[in-house]
């Protein structure tokens, strides 16, 4: 080990990283000190990938259907948010295969795979509300696993914090026009 500028030692010597990593090298990005479980984080990530590509489902439909008197900035809304999950879904996927894995786009059990359900919503504003619901769930989901990668994948950790900031934007979205289209929040803060 050599010295740092503070007197600490590092904490691998460069050479025997570069070494380890030649040693290696069919496991991709996984090195040697990557301290998560590779095949529980690809598990979880396959269902942030499931939940991602739920929701993708669920705003495009809503986009699509969502009719009536000042529709039309709600419908860019579901746009604007199908569109951002379906770019979650894609760096998520990346992730899975970086680690080894094989991303799961399987409709078969997806629903199942997934954190938030696909409900429809008959109406705008049970849209809206459903989103809303689908959010929130996302967003609590996300900060579990953001606490559990902590530092054994901090990779992992700050693509999965990255994502929470949207999806906390998007359940403010959605919130924001439930009020707007109901007149009182129907769900508690908090
Ligand atoms: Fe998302
Ligand atoms: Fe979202």
């Amino acid at each position: 080990m050599k010295a740092a500028r503070n007197g600490q030692p590092f904490l691998s010597d460069v050479e025997e990283l570069r070494e380890r990593a030649r040693a290696s090298i069919q496991d991709g990005a996984i090195t040697p000190n990557y301290q998560g479980d590779v095949a529980q984080t690809i598990e979880i990530l396959q269902s942030v990938l499931a939940t991602e590509i739920v929701c993708v489902l669920r705003y495009t439909m809503n986009a699509v259907a969502a009719t009536g008197i000042s529709s039309e900035g709600v419908k860019a809304e579901f746009d604007e948010h199908a569109k951002e999950e379906q770019e979650h879904a894609r760096r998520v996927a990346e992730r899975i295969n970086q680690l080894g894995g094989k991303p799961n786009f399987n409709p078969e059990g997806l629903a199942s795979r997934s954190a938030s359900q696909y409900v429809e919503g008959g109406n705008l504003v049970e849209m809206i509300r459903e989103n809303l619901i689908a959010e929130r769930i996302a967003c609590e989901h996300y900060r579990e696993l953001i606490r559990y990668f902590g530092d054994k994948d901090p990779t992992t950790r700050v693509m999965m914090e990255s994502i929470l900031s949207k999806e906390e934007e998007h359940a403010n979205d959605m919130h924001d026009l439930l009020v707007a289209h109901e007149g009182t929040p129907s769900l508690k803060q908090g």
